[in-house]
């Protein structure tokens, strides 16, 4: 929903890249922006590039993006950043 939201935005091909460790959340994801590009005249499923891997050890370079945001943490996940 916030990839939505943020290529609400963007508008641009590529401009947004949605992260989950989920595989079966990413597939869902992209029927969804299927759905979505039905209903809303602006929005492209182009405009978001759906990756699988973990928020805090993101699968993209450093310094390639310009806003980073997060709708959630696993437990574990969550565990790990207190303790470091
Ligand atoms: C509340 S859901 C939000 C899903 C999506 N952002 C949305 O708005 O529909 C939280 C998502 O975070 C994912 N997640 C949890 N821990 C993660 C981690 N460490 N790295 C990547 N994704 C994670 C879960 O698989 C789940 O799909």
């Amino acid at each position: 929903m916030e990839a939505l939201e943020f290529s609400c935005f963007t508008r641009r091909p590529g401009s947004v890249i949605a992260i989950d460790s989920v595989p079966e959340m990413l597939e869902k994801a992209a029927s969804n922006f299927e759905i979505a590009a039905e209903a809303n005249d602006w929005f492209d499923p182009s405009f978001v590039t759906l990756m699988e891997g973990d928020a805090l050890d993101l699968p993209v370079p450093d310094d390639s993006v310009n806003l980073a945001a997060s709708s959630g943490f696993s437990k574990t996940s969550l565990s790990m950043t207190w303790h470091q």
